[in-house]
């Protein structure tokens, strides 16, 4: 098995004339928590797009637990264990966190009609084992006093917990997390930075996140890696980061501040 969960090589992806990700080169070890951090418009959400298979690529490749994921689709790379998160659909907001959890789509025969109608004594233990499953993760992330209320009555950061545990429901391997602590209030960034940790332990998920918070990046990541003009600018600790040249100016630049801030 290779180190390396992920390997992208000289990937691009141009809109127009723009290159969005530019030649990019990334190698993302496994059992990481590795942060992506980089100004705005520096390509980090067109790079996940690509590798979770939500745009194709213009050049260059993806590789996933060593096996070849260029421009694969998002449904085929589920089931292998490369997810991101999404916010929770405004359709499941009337649903509870627990059914959130039992709506991810897994390998239930429940979703084959067939079954349904010929084989319903399989679907029922199929979805009291889901259930159970469910019922596991909302333990997991300390949401178990929750299960019953409607998703759309929790708390900004509560939600993103809930997005995390739908990655628990089919055994994540590599989660994508998308600025998953913005406008998440301090105590629940804790929550989640604490349950990403113990994803990341407990679970062996690796993570791949693109955060603006400097301290949620310092506490969680290593390496980090920031990215400037479509492609990688500079590798290394959050500290390494925060002192180099090149990349202070890559903010400065842009007008950002790199300090608490990105
Ligand atoms: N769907 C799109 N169509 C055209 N341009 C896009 C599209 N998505 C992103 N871009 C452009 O690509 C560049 C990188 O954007 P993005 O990946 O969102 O950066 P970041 O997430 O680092 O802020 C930006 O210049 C942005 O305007
Ligand atoms: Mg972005």
């Amino acid at each position: 098995m290779s180190d390396n969960i992920l390997e992208i090589n000289n990937l691009s992806k141009y809109f127009g004339g723009l290159a969005a990700v530019s030649d990019c080169s990334i190698k993302v070890k496994r059992g990481t928590i590795t942060g992506i951090i980089g100004p705005n418009g520096s390509g980090k959400t067109t790079l996940f797009n690509l590798i979770a298979g939500n745009l194709k690529s213009s050049g260059g490749s993806v590789t996933f637990d060593e096996e070849n994921i260029t421009d694969v689709p998002s449904y085929e790379l589920f089931p292998k264990g490369l997810l991101r998160t999404f916010q929770i659909a405004h359709e499941f907001s009337n649903l509870s966190v627990l059914e959130n959890l039992m709506m991810v789509p897994g390998n239930q025969s429940g979703e084959k009609l067939m079954t349904a109608l010929f084989k319903p004594g399989l679907v029922a233990k199929e979805e009291a084992e889901v259930k159970e499953k469910a019922k596991e993760v909302v333990e997991f992330l300390n949401l178990g006093h929750l299960s019953n209320e409607l998703a759309g009555n929790l708390s900004g950061g509560q939600k993103k917990l809930l997005e995390l545990g739908r990655t628990m429901m089919v055994d994540a391997k590599l989660v994508l997390l998308d600025e998953v602590g913005a406008g998440v209030n301090r105590t629940l960034l804790k929550d989640l930075g604490t349950a990403i940790e113990k994803l990341n332990k407990e679970k062996g998920y690796t993570f791949c996140m693109i955060e603006h918070d400097m301290d949620f990046i310092g506490r969680l990541c290593d390496p980090v890696i920031v990215m400037a003009e479509g492609s990688v600018l500079f590798e290394g600790t959050v500290d390494e980061a925060k002192k180099d040249e090149k990349v202070i100016e890559s903010y400065l630049g842009r007008g950002s501040k790199l300090k608490d801030e990105v």
